[in-house]
């Protein structure tokens, strides 16, 4: 009788290769960003929702693009299991996308939408060798220095929840605020990016004045658009300016959304956000729900809130030659502690999401 002997996998090894396929699994969640922004600039998702099932040839008709090409998103799609196949009557593969997947790719008015993020992709790789150098000098790299599809990007990646929860969650979460801005009150949102904050401020409260400032003209330059699409460039004014420095005295509302953190001098940004208020005006402070205790959470929000700061807000911050460099999720307590430097007295973590924390900070 013959004996097969076989040598033990040892377990280091067989870690190692779990850990491999891992990575290999990150690495096409990587490239597979590219087809979801692909998939999101040619209608190709909106297409599969509205018309699906459909197949190759029918996506390439109803989106005017290629048929070899259609082919090949498609098999990028399915293998990520973002669309299903199916076969028609005669035996022809036929794409769905299913609605629950639709909410995330290709309704930009859900809550869930997902797909404008990815277009900050480009924007964020082409910037690696500078921050290879970064990296190396303890330098930064500036936002203006990031192709102005972060902007973009970055303005999409937290549309969704603006759009859900803005007026009918945090806005109403603030002492007096909502009847102030009824009444027509002054608001300037600080940092405002591409402005879709601004813009649902201005639109929910028609007889308030509503400024926006940003330090990238490129995002000015987009907002400004975007309020000539939306009817409401007579009601908002949108304007380069730096938070430590932008115009006006007596605001009943500054707003900070998702931008404290890249900026190098939070403090003096907030001390210039007390001198801009009207003596009981309110600063909204909203930020990452996010702390350093988080970084093993292992939480979707937490992975993507930490690489983000590793790449993009750490060194936007540090170019800012400021005294802070807090990255994304320095938590509350680092937070509560700048607005107490700059003088105000109140501080109340007036509502959150797994993903934002909205605090309320008043003189
Ligand atoms: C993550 S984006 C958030 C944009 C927008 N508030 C939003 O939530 O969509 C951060 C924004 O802060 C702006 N920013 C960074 N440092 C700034 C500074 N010192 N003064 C004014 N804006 C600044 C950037 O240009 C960028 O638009």
């Amino acid at each position: 009788m013959t004996t097969v002997t076989t040598t033990p996998v040892a377990p280091a090894a067989t870690a190692a290769a779990d850990f491999h396929q891992r990575v290999i699994g990150d690495a096409a969640a990587a490239v597979r960003g590219l087809t979801v922004s692909l998939g999101r600039r040619l209608g190709l998702y909106r297409a599969l929702a509205e018309h699906g099932p459909l197949t190759a040839a029918q996506l390439a008709e109803r989106t005017g693009i290629s048929e070899r090409y259609a082919v090949e998103w498609l098999h990028a799609q399915l293998s990520a299991e973002y669309v299903e196949r199916r076969q028609d009557a005669i035996g022809t593969d036929t794409y769905v996308l299913p609605a629950a997947h639709a909410a995330v790719l290709a309704d930009p008015d859900a809550v869930t939408y997902a797909a404008g993020f990815f277009t900050a992709l480009k924007a964020l790789y082409a910037t690696e060798d500078l921050l290879v150098e970064a990296y190396r000098t303890g330098d930064g790299v500036g936002w203006a220095e990031h192709d102005p599809a972060l902007d973009t990007g970055m303005g999409s990646f937290f549309e969704p929840t603006y759009q859900h929860r803005l007026l009918s969650e945090w806005v109403p979460s603030l002492h007096d605020v909502p009847e102030k801005l009824a009444a027509g009150g002054t608001v300037a949102d600080v940092g405002c990016g591409v402005g879709h904050t601004t813009l649902l401020i201005a639109e929910a409260f028609p007889h308030a004045t509503v400024h926006g400032f940003d330090y990238s003209e490129e995002a000015i330059t987009i907002a400004r658009q975007l309020a000539e699409d939306a009817g409401l460039s007579d009601r908002v004014v949108f304007d380069v300016a730096s938070a430590d420095d932008y115009p006006g005295t007596g605001y009943d509302l500054v707003t900070f959304f998702n931008c404290l953190h890249d900026m190098g001098d939070p403090v003096a940004a907030a001390q210039h956000v007390r001198k801009s208020l009207d003596a009981d005006g309110t600063w909204m402070l909203v930020e990452s729900n996010v702390s350093p205790d988080d970084v093993d959470a292992g939480t979707p929000a937490a992975r993507m809130f930490m690489a983000l700061s590793a790449v993009m807000c750490l060194p936007v911050a540090v170019a800012q030659r400021g005294p802070h460099a807090l990255g994304n999720h320095s938590g509350e307590q680092a937070f509560r502690a700048i607005a107490t430097e700059a003088g105000f007295g109140r501080w109340r973590r007036a509502t959150e999401t797994p993903v934002n924390a909205v605090y309320e900070v008043r003189p």
